[in-house]
């Protein structure tokens, strides 16, 4: 069987992507082969592609997450059959067109969540799962960059466990932070000054999704002296007091987010699909960094 893989021989913008036709080896022992219906687009596959990340050898492929429908199965076990639509994340290959996963990644796609949204989900839930898994009991949350993949269930767990949550957002995305349940707050010059009105005691915790020294300023005067402040952009802070947070692949946490989406407790935003011929411009745009919740990409 062949499969159709987003390729860089080089670092660069988004026109060094390219798309490579590769006949695939049969099929391990505990694994599935996957036809990808749908699969999110995240900034670290852009920051790859540009080479600010350099996580593995050119040429390097891309994408974490996806959704599709096994094609081929290890028939030695008995839980998945070929049809099963399922979804999961994995390291960067899953911007092609038919990817083999380890069956330990796999969690069933509910029958009412489409392809777009089956897609963009295990990358953001886990990342936002670890979060709340490293901050520990919380009554308060500071998040910064409320509106984007991560920032969005990160907003609406918060709700589900009860946290009094303020993000900020650019003012476009206001009302969309409302309405995931935080309060929300434009970031931007006087921010500290906006916080303090709206949120005149200290924070339990803050986490930085956006990678801002403004992010890490507000969190040091306004998280309590003993709390937890953390990032999870992967760029230089300038305090030592901003622990850095990064995603743990645990599939407890990812079926927590794909259940209440399925019974429609969380809202998943996906605004931008794009075919899969169209990964460049996909690419460019999630480099601007002002993704509405989720950018997918969509197989035929
Ligand atoms: N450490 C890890 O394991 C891990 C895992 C996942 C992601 N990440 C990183 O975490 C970051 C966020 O990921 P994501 O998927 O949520 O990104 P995303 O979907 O691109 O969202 C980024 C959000 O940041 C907001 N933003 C932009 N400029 C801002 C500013 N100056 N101050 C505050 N917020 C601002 C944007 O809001 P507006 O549109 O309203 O401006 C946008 O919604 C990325 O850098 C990503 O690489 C790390």
């Amino acid at each position: 069987m062949k499969s159709t893989i987003l390729i860089a021989h080089e670092y660069g913008a988004p026109d060094v992507l390219e798309y490579t036709q590769q006949t695939l080896q049969p099929l391990a022992l505990g694994n599935a082969r996957i036809q990808v219906k749908a699969a999110g687009i995240n900034p670290i596959d852009a920051r790859r592609m540009t080479g600010e990340f350099k996580h593995a050898a050119l040429p390097q492929t891309f994408g974490t997450e996806y959704a599709g429908i096994i094609v081929e199965v290890d028939e030695t076990q008995p839980t998945w059959k070929v049809g099963d639509e399922v979804l999961g994340s994995g390291g960067a290959f899953t911007h092609a067109s038919v990817i083999d996963v380890p069956l330990a990644n796999l969690v069933k796609k509910p029958q009412n969540i489409d392809w777009a949204v089956a897609g963009s989900l295990a990358g953001a839930a886990q990342t936002a799962m670890t979060i709340f898994d490293e901050m520990g009991d919380i009554q308060s949350l500071l998040v910064h960059g409320g509106s984007g993949g991560v920032g969005s269930i990160v907003v609406q767990l918060a709700v589900e466990k009860g946290i009094d949550i303020v993000a900020t957002a650019s003012s476009a995305n206001q009302a969309y932070i409302e309405k995931l349940g935080a309060t929300a707050v434009v970031y931007g010059d006087g921010l500290i000054e906006r916080l303090k009105q709206i949120h005149p005691t200290q924070f339990d915790a803050s986490i930085d999704l956006s990678g801002t020294e403004e992010a890490t300023q507000a969190a040091l005067v306004m998280v309590k002296s003993d709390g937890f402040m953390g990032t999870i952009a992967g760029k230089k802070v300038s305090s030592t007091q901003i622990r850095p947070v990064w995603v743990k692949r645990n599939l407890a946490n990812l079926q927590h987010v794909v259940t209440g989406v399925s019974e429609g407790r969380f809202h998943w935003q996906v605004s931008r699909e794009y075919p899969f011929e169209q990964a460049q411009s996909a690419y460019s745009d999630i480099l601007s960094g002002h993704t509405k919740g989720k950018s997918v990409l969509i197989f035929d």
